[in-house]
C-alpha cells in the first residue's frame, strides 16, 4: 500500500516535471550565447530553473495526489484528525530550501565575480550614448571611432560607457548583459565574445522619441580580421583628403541615415546629401561652411520635412583631421552630384 502510493506520487511528479521541462526547453527562450559571460549566466539560469522544476513537480504531484486520494465523500461532514507538529518534517522543509537557496547565492556570486574579470590585456572600448545613436571609440587603436562595433573573438573587451544627455542602456542579447550609460558618470562592462557573427546592439532604456531606433550592430570577427580592419581604417582615416573622408563617412555610420551617391548609400532618415548644394542655398551659406556646421551643430539649420534633434551631436568631437577629411569628401560629392 505504502509502496504503491510512493510509485503513484513519483509517476505524477515525472508527468508534471516532464511538462514543465518541455515548457522550459522547447520555446528557446534565450538567445544563443556569443560570450563567455553569457555562457556563465546561462549556467546560473539553468541551475536555478532545474531546481525550480524539481520542487514544482514534487509540490504539484503531492497536491494532485492528495486531492485525488483524500477527497471527502459528498455526504461526509466530519472533521479531519487533529495534526500536531512533526519535528523531522519541519527540520527537513527548513534545511532543504536553506541549502538550495544558499547554493544559488554561491553559484551567482562566483559567476558575478568571474564575469567582472578583464584579464591583464583587455581591448578598451569607449561607448558614447546619446539620443539616438551609439558611438564606439578605440582609445588604443589610433582613436578609431565607428558607429558599428567590431570586436575580435576570444579577447576580453572592457567597455567604458558615457551618456551625453539622458540615461541609455547598452544591450547585446547574445552577450547576456545590460549596462546603463548614465550622464555625469562612467559605467563599465566586460564582454569576451566567443562566437564569430553579427549581433544587434539595442538601447534598452526608454530615452525619448527615437528610443526604438537607437540600434546598432556588433560584428565579432577573427582576431586577424580585426587587426586588418584596425590597420586599414587607421590608415584610411588618417590620410586626409576625400578618400579618408569617405572612410570616415562609412565608419561613422552616416550611410545608415543619408543618401549619397558617392558613398553608394541610400539611407532615408536624414536629408538626401546629393541635394546639399540646394540646401546650402536655402540656408544662405557657402557649401563648405554649411556642410561643416551641419556636421558639428546639426540643429543649426534643419531641412524642411526632416525632424530636428535626430542627428547625433558627437561628430563635432571627431579628431580634427578626420572632420576635415569628412567635410572635404561630402563637399566634393555634393558638387559632383549637382
Ligand atoms: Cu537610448 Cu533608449
Amino acid at each position: 500500500m505504502r509502496r504503491g502510493a510512493i510509485v503513484q506520487l513519483a509517476l505524477l511528479a515525472l508527468f508534471f516535471g516532464g511538462i514543465t521541462t518541455a515548457v522550459a526547453v522547447i520555446p528557446n527562450w534565450l538567445p544563443p550565447s556569443a560570450a563567455e559571460q553569457a555562457d556563465r549566466i546561462d549556467f546560473v539560469f539553468w541551475y536555478v530553473t532545474i531546481i525550480c522544476i524539481v520542487i514544482y513537480a514534487i509540490v504539484i504531484a503531492t497536491l494532485v495526489y492528495s486531492a485525488w486520494k483524500f477527497r471527502v465523500s459528498p455526504d461526509d461532514d466530519s472533521d479531519g484528525p487533529p495534526v500536531h507538529g512533526h519535528s523531522g518534517l519541519e527540520i527537513g522543509w527548513t534545511a532543504v530550501p536553506f541549502a538550495l537557496v544558499t547554493s544559488m547565492a554561491i553559484v551567482s556570486a562566483i559567476v558575478l565575480a568571474r564575469n567582472d574579470r578583464t584579464g591583464s590585456h583587455p581591448l578598451r572600448v569607449d561607448v558614447t550614448a546619446q539620443q539616438f545613436a551609439w558611438t564606439f571609440t578605440y582609445p588604443d587603436q589610433h582613436k578609431l571611432t565607428a558607429s558599428v562595433l567590431r570586436l575580435p573573438v576570444g579577447r576580453p573587451a572592457r567597455f567604458t560607457l558615457r551618456a551625453l544627455d539622458v540615461i541609455h542602456s547598452f544591450w547585446v542579447p547574445e552577450f547576456g548583459q545590460k549596462q546603463d550609460a548614465v550622464p555625469g558618470t562612467t559605467t563599465h562592462v566586460t564582454v569576451t565574445p566567443n562566437r564569430v557573427g553579427t549581433y544587434p546592439i539595442i538601447c534598452t532604456e526608454l530615452c525619448g522619441l527615437g528610443h526604438a531606433v537607437m540600434r546598432s550592430t556588433v560584428i565579432v570577427m577573427p582576431k586577424a580580421e580585426f587587426a586588418a580592419w584596425v590597420n586599414k581604417s587607421g590608415k584610411a582615416t588618417s590620410g586626409g583628403g576625400a578618400a579618408a573622408g569617405k572612410a570616415v563617412f562609412t565608419n561613422e555610420g552616416c550611410v545608415a541615415c543619408h543618401t549619397l551617391t558617392a558613398a553608394k548609400s541610400t539611407g532615408k532618415i536624414g536629408p538626401d546629401l546629393d541635394k546639399l548644394s540646394t540646401y546650402a542655398q536655402q540656408a544662405g551659406m557657402p557649401l563648405e561652411q554649411f556642410v561643416r556646421e551641419s556636421i558639428v551643430n546639426p540643429d543649426a539649420y534643419v531641412e524642411k520635412g526632416y525632424p530636428a534633434n535626430v542627428m547625433p551631436k558627437t561628430f563635432g568631437k571627431l579628431p580634427k583631421a578626420q572632420l576635415d577629411a569628412l567635410v572635404t569628401f561630402v563637399v566634393d560629392s555634393a558638387k559632383a552630384a549637382k
